[in-house]
């Protein structure tokens, strides 16, 4: 049977850390769901389509990798596909605090276990908020994120 997984998050946009930890989670599942999970009160900076679309390139070198969007509760996703895994990255242990009770509350409502790889220390300090704000101010974000994603911050800002 193949194994499958699912990375959530918001992704918006993803960085060189989620790609990291999504070609990670690819060596030890046969199939990998890059899933962006979008709350409709909330706008980002980019939209669902738009996070989809970089992440497909930022992937498409990765075997076993596929991208999905889901407005719903998580694990109403992973229980519709039959997928029984979850993989997330942690950068510190305020990640670890955040991550906890998400992954608990998840094994709960459906079983679905949450697997964590430590974020490789080269990309430990990176996220899209601090990604976002350096862009928007004109730092130089490069190295920090997939290159299509440089650009279309340069483009937004
Ligand atoms: O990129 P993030 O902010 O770390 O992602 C968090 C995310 C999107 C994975 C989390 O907020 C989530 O699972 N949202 C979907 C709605 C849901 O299932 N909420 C209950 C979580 S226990």
């Amino acid at each position: 049977m193949r194994s499958r997984a699912v990375c959530p998050g918001s992704f918006d946009p993803v960085t060189l850390g989620h790609v990291d930890i999504i070609s990670r989670a690819a060596q030890q599942f046969d199939e990998v769901t890059v899933l962006v999970t979008h709350n409709p009160n909330k706008a980002g900076l980019f939209s669902v389509q738009e996070r989809m679309d970089l992440i497909r390139d930022a992937t498409c070198h990765i075997a076993g990798v596929r991208v999905d969007s889901w407005a719903g509760l998580l694990v109403d996703y992973t229980t519709e596909h039959g997928i029984s895994a979850l993989v997330k990255g942690l950068r510190s242990g305020i990640d670890y605090e955040y991550e906890l009770p998400m992954a608990q509350m998840n094994r709960r409502l459906t079983g679905v276990d949450t697997f964590f790889l430590l974020t490789d220390p080269k990309y430990g300090y990176i996220s899209s908020t601090l990604c976002k704000e350096v862009a928007k101010y004109g730092g130089d974000v490069t190295g920090l994120l997939p290159d299509a994603v440089v650009r279309a911050l340069k483009t937004k800002f």
